[in-house]
């Protein structure tokens, strides 16, 4: 489980957001900082929003925040289709229209967006407190823009661990899909990774406790589990899925419940 001790601070950029800074440090259990730290991972608090960041040792600032109302992922999931993107024909949403997706790893949002638009309701599971409230900063900046967001109605997010979650969830209301994309594993060669996935990796690590979700994961959804990987990867957990859908740089590989 990753501890938010993970990140140097919370730096408020801006005196307007010391107060929300403030109350993000106590939630955290992390301290205020006045400059931004020469090494590590913080968090900052500014007007256009909250980020993580990671200054390396060469002095680079890597930044990365949930988007969903605004940029370009927003410009991708609101012109997104059903049939046109992977994830969606990997959940069945051409097919079956509306459905209850869990999305396990939420991490920022990108993928649940992209569903919620294409009129799935989805549930979203962050255990990282940190990754947590980024989301929250992300969904708040979403729900106080001017037009009509019905997708983000369609949106729930919930802090926890996700195989726990899982595993209780058959006494409340079954999925009809769950949706895993666990840390991918870490590259020993070839190009580097994203700057998105260098500060995940800094602050999280990589999965090794998917295992164990994906099996949560397959008794909790009614219908199928879809698991996000990159397209070269081994299964996860050496299970093999009952079929892909194999993009460019990625995998989805669905594991049907009534093929079990
Ligand atoms: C690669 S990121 C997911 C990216 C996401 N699909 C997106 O579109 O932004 C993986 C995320 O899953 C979270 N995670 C991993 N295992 C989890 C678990 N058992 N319960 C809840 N969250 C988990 C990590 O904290 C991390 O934020």
């Amino acid at each position: 489980m990753p501890k938010p001790g993970a990140i140097v601070g919370i730096l408020p950029i801006v005196a307007e957001c010391r107060a929300t800074a403030q109350g993000l440090a106590r939630r955290l259990g992390a301290k205020l900082i006045d400059s931004s730290p020469t090494e590590g991972l913080y968090l900052a608090c500014g007007i256009e929003g909250l980020s993580l960041r990671l200054r390396t040792v060469r002095r680079r600032e890597l930044a990365i925040r949930a988007e969903l109302g605004g940029g370009r992922q927003a410009y991708r999931a609101g012109h997104a289709s059903p049939r046109g993107e992977a994830i969606a024909r990997a959940c069945g949403l051409p097919r079956y229209g509306s459905r209850y997706v869990v999305d396990a790893t939420a991490g920022l949002g990108r993928d649940a967006h992209i569903l919620a638009r294409l009129g799935a309701r989805v549930t979203l599971l962050e255990r990282s407190p940190v990754i947590l409230a980024l989301l929250e900063d992300g969904f708040d900046r979403a729900s106080r823009q001017t037009q009509s967001l019905d997708w983000l109605a369609r949106m729930r997010l919930i802090g926890g661990d996700a195989t726990v979650w899982l595993r209780s969830c058959a006494t409340v209301q079954r999925p009809e899909v769950v949706f895993l994309d666990p840390m991918y594993p870490r590259q020993t060669k070839g190009a580097a990774p994203g700057k998105e996935m260098q500060i995940l990796q800094a602050l999280l690590g990589t999965a090794d406790d998917a295992g164990s979700l994906l099996q949560a994961a397959r008794a909790a959804a009614s219908d199928r589990v879809v698991v996000k990987r990159p397209r070269q990867a081994e299964p996860l957990a050496g299970e093999s899925p009952h079929y892909r859908i194999i993009g460019r740089s990625t995998r989805f590989d669905v594991y049907l419940h009534s093929c079990e």
